[in-house]
């Protein structure tokens, strides 16, 4: 058992990916490495450790949730598209018992209704979007939070 409570699974899910490629307008011109090196830097400062996973397939994202047991403390999750829909996610979120961040880089409440709808919120200690790689910093002191 990990005395200290620090460890922060970062998940992306299906087309993040391809960042760099998307509308910049929405999502930046970073890629997800570029991304995930801000990550790592605001998570140190933080005195929190990362690891990342990224995946296309809901079943994988489902699976890596099932088995954060004993390896992670908290979650930072952008699923992409499955948040607006994905009840396995949601499922799977619930059986982790973690405490849970979820981010969007755009802002999904200004754009088509379908992104307005999330079907984990009610699992997460908060939802934040449209601040871009900022937002994964505000998730990290959410969970900092809560957890040290
Ligand atoms: C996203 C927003 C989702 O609506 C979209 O499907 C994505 C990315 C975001 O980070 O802004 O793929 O999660």
């Amino acid at each position: 058992m990990n005395a200290i409570r620090n460890r922060i699974e970062i998940m992306h899910g299906v087309n993040l990916d391809q960042l760099g490629r998307r509308d910049p307008a929405q999502y930046g011109d970073f890629t997800l490495d570029q991304l995930e090196v801000r990550i790592t830097s605001a998570a140190r400062e933080l005195e929190l450790v990362p690891r990342f996973f990224r995946t296309n397939h809901e079943g994988e994202f489902v699976e890596r949730l099932h088995r954060l047991e004993g390896l992670a403390d908290g979650v930072v999750l952008n699923p992409g598209a499955w948040s607006h829909y994905s009840y396995a996610i949601r499922d799977a979120l619930e059986l982790a018992e973690l405490p849970a961040v979820e981010v969007h880089l755009s802002d999904v409440d200004r754009r088509e209704s379908w992104r307005r709808q999330s079907v984990l919120g009610e699992l997460c200690l908060a939802r934040i979007s449209g601040k871009g790689p900022a937002g994964y910093r505000e998730a990290l002191e959410h969970l900092r939070k809560e957890l040290l």
